[in-house]
């Protein structure tokens, strides 16, 4: 628990870094304890316990088990698509994790390794990930709700050994097929792994090894049945454990990179400071362990800690209904839960005045944790007093790997404001500047950015591309991360995050780029030029809309534009995923842009969210825009 209070922790964090985190570092296992705390020897990059060496999952397993938590629950698989629930301790998670990393190792993965996980929220996802981590690979868990293209661009960066898949996920309306996924992928990128390894679930089997391919297919089952355990492997803190793929707004995706040392000191300092979770508690994310909130609060921060995580295969609403999560609740005695904003927006539609959560006994819980999109004041206020236990937002992204501001529940509880997810992490130097690079006076909106160095857990770099991280985003203001969001800090000293500032899209608290839906729409035959923008939705936060202009002579009448317009949702569905939500493709006479050519989304989405645009003085051609509002505006 804490010994300091908020402002003496924040200080000493940003004054005196090294004292600090050298503190924190205490808290995991090492095998070369850290004598380098910050490394700062080759700016804007830095580094942390540099020198040092350990092995994260030891920190997870290990070193539990041999410090009598084995019976102990670690994870709670509660899986309410396919009607089952199955609870590992942390003897059968090591034990499972152990073998896997055997059977991997029998495919020639070593340290360093990329290793690709395309799998729903299974316990074999987790057990993949932890098995990566024992042998010092590196895993990339790329997200079930994407299509083959963004597989593909993922495999073709990371350049993984071995992938891992389960032969299906399961959403309320359907079983989604993932093998014929992985194959279109495979067939899409230059590069071939050694070896596929698919876990069979008897929702759909998987055909296996009966393509011919220069990779060997396996099953699962077929892998472990004579695996030897292996131990855990020595890395380097500043070694990768993982690469989690983000939305940028091009199409590329960026390959955010996670060190192990200052990963696991960073998660097992946020886990009681900030959420208030000790050894032996229940935790419970719903989220996806494709996403970064998945990553961090289902697998890794929980087990360093000691805690049981739920691991839940459901939705906030139906499977079976809107109490689901109460349901959860109740039945694991869960003291604290975390999702997306979005999930609680559902929640509220479908059961407003609460009728089942009153079926449910929540009262194990303490806090509920909000993350990944904005959280609306309306959607605040309806959850905390439907719950009667406070409701934190905290806001961070995948880049950070945890909480950048929260209201530190483990430290010094604050006040909540609503609207605000309260105040800098200790570690992160927020300060919120102009676009000439100076600090803005409170309440006054500018664009957030970080003061170099970023603590522990961030990202070191991209994947491969130091270069693309410093160029994206150290360059904008010298000495100073670039979050890309817009928003201000009140006189208090809370922050208010109101937006990206850039193209990337926020649909139901998953990041989405606006140029991977823009390039699926112009592979058309039919486009000449395309744009998307997100418009303020009440579920999901925001919703693509797509607007394309077509070539010369095309006829988008009747049921022509209705069949080109059908066509075109389906090629982002096929192309970028369902979890897109690309629902409404317009099909306009122009597009705005700038005198040098740069499409005015921001304008069209102001227009789309019934603000008042700001029209650049660039602008080629107004009449373009007029005519284009009516079809812009809400209803249109
Ligand atoms: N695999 C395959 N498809 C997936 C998927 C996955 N893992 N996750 C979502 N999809 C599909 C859905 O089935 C849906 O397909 P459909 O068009 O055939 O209906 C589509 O992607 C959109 O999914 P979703 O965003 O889940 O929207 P929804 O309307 O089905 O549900 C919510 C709305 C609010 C219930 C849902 O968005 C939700 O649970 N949000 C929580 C967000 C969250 O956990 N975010 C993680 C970051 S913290
Ligand atoms: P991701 O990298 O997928 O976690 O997405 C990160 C982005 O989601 C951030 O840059 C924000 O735009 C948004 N976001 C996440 N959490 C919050 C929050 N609590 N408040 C406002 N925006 C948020």
């Amino acid at each position: 628990m804490a010994t300091q209070g908020y402002e003496a922790a924040y200080r000493e964090s940003i004054e005196h870094p090294d004292t600090f985190w050298r503190r924190a570092a205490e808290r995991i296992e090492w095998i070369t304890p850290p004598s380098t705390i910050l490394d700062d020897a080759n700016p804007p990059l830095y580094r942390w316990f540099t020198g040092a060496t350990l092995n994260t999952c030891f920190n997870a397993l290990d070193r539990h088990v041999r410090d009598g938590r084995g019976d102990q629950p670690a994870l709670i698989h509660d899986s309410p698509v396919t009607g089952t629930k199955q609870t590992l301790t942390y003897a059968d998670l090591l034990a499972r994790v152990s073998t896997f990393a055997g059977a991997l190792a029998s495919l020639g993965v070593e340290k360093g390794d990329r290793v690709v996980v395309y799998m729903p929220m299974v316990p074999e996802a987790v057990v993949a990930m932890l098995a990566c981590a024992r042998l010092g690979a590196v895993h990339s868990v790329v997200f079930g709700g994407f299509a083959p293209a963004e597989l593909a661009a993922r495999i073709e960066d990371a350049q993984p050994r071995v992938v891992l898949a389960a032969s299906c996920g399961i959403e309320p309306n359907r079983v989604v097929e993932y093998k014929p996924m992985l194959d279109a992928a495979l067939d899409r990128s230059s590069h071939k792994p050694e070896s596929v390894i698919v876990l069979q679930r008897e929702q759909a089997h998987a055909a296996v090894g009966e393509r011919d391919t220069d990779w060997e297919e396996m099953d699962w089952d077929e892998l472990v049945s004579d695996a030897e355990p292996a131990d855990c492997v020595e890395v380097a803190a500043t070694d990768p454990l993982y690469i989690l793929y983000t939305s940028g707004t091009t199409g590329r995706p960026k390959g955010i990179v996670r060190d192990n040392g200052g990963h696991a000191v960073a998660l097992r300092w946020s886990m009681d400071h900030i959420y208030g979770i000790d050894p032996g508690d229940v935790w419970f994310t719903a989220s996806d362990v494709g996403w970064v909130v998945g990553h961090s609060y289902i697998v890794y921060a929980p087990l360093l800690t000691g805690a049981t995580t739920v691991l839940y295969e459901g939705k906030p609403v139906g499977t079976p209904d809107a109490g689901a999560f109460w349901r959860v609740i109740a039945e694991h005695r869960v003291r604290a839960m975390f999702t997306a904003p979005t999930a609680y927006r559902a929640i509220k539609r479908d059961d407003p005045d609460g009728e089942l959560l009153r079926q449910h006994d929540i009262s194990s819980l303490e806090t509920v944790f909000l993350a990944g999109e904005r959280l609306d004041p309306d959607t605040y206020e309806w959850a905390s007093s439907m719950l009667g236990v406070p409701v934190v937002d905290n806001w961070w992204q995948t880049e950070t790997g945890w909480p950048i501001a929260a209201n530190l529940r483990g430290l010094e509880p604050m006040p909540i404001k609503a609207g605000s997810p309260s105040v800098p992490v200790p570690g992160y130097a927020v300060e919120i500047l102009d676009e000439t690079g100076s600090p803005v006076p409170a309440g006054q909106e500018g664009a957030i950015c970080l003061r170099l160095p970023m603590p522990p857990g961030t990202l070191p770099t991209l994947w491969g591309d130091d270069e693309r991280y410093v160029a994206g985003y150290l360059s904008a203001f010298p000495g100073y991360y670039l979050t890309g969001d817009g928003g201000f800090v009140d006189e208090d000293g809370y922050l208010y995050v109101m937006g990206r500032t850039d193209d990337v899209l926020n649909v139901a608290g998953h990041r989405l780029s606006t140029g991977s839906m823009e390039a699926a729409l112009a592979g058309h035959p039919d486009v000449a030029e395309c744009a998307v923008i997100g418009v303020a939705d009440e579920l999901k936060g925001q919703l693509p809309r797509g607007f394309v202009v077509l070539k010369g002579g095309i006829d988008a009448s009747g049921e022509a534009g209705e069949r080109i317009r059908a066509e075109l949702v389906k090629r982002v569905r096929d192309e970028v995923g369902a979890v897109a939500a690309l629902r409404q493709v317009d099909i306009v006479a122009g597009l705005p842009k700038t005198r040098s050519g740069k499409i005015l989304r921001r304008t069209m989405r102001e227009i789309a969210d019934g603000k008042t645009p700001t029209v650049p003085a660039t602008i080629e051609d107004a009449s373009v825009l007029d005519r284009l509002a009516p079809v812009l505006r809400p209803g249109g």
